[in-house]
């Protein structure tokens, strides 16, 4: 096993899949807030976390990300009203899968905020990369 994990130096890649609404408005806000995040975070806007499909998590993976994760409305403020549950409940089989493959399911979260919280998705973003830097690079690279 590589020990890059532990370089400092190693700066994953991460794909971050925000709904339209609070999701990607938190990452406005931290934006516009001149939060800093790790820039190597690259994020693919969706309707809805609802819309989350296990087949986009593992493309994901499969394109070389390095880690992933959803951003969502809060649970009860969903603009599609259940859909951040479904888009749960989605997260947590796909993390099952990536146990199961040998990826292993912590390269994979979601999160839930409103669109005001930018300092909680910069804190998010520096959660996850710091995780996957302990983690590793993807072993499918
Ligand atoms: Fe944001 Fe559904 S619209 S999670």
């Amino acid at each position: 096993m590589s020990d890059q994990g532990h370089n400092k130096t190693y700066e994953p890649e991460i794909t971050v899949f925000t709904c339209i609404y609070c999701g990607y408005m938190s990452a406005d806000t931290a934006g516009a807030l001149r939060l800093q995040y790790p820039p190597n975070v690259k994020l693919i806007r969706l309707p809805c976390t609802g819309k989350t499909d296990v087949g986009y998590i593992l493309r994901a993976f499969e394109m070389g990300a390095d880690g992933v994760y959803v951003v969502g409305c809060p649970i009860g403020n969903c603009h599609h009203v259940r859909g951040n549950e479904r888009g749960q409940a989605r997260v947590e089989r796909a993390k099952k899968l990536l146990d199961e493959i040998g990826l292993g399911g912590e390269r994979l979260n979601i999160f839930f905020v409103s669109g005001g919280m930018g300092a909680t998705f910069a804190h998010h973003a520096e959660e996850m990369t710091e995780r996957i830097r302990m983690l590793g690079p993807n072993p499918l690279k």
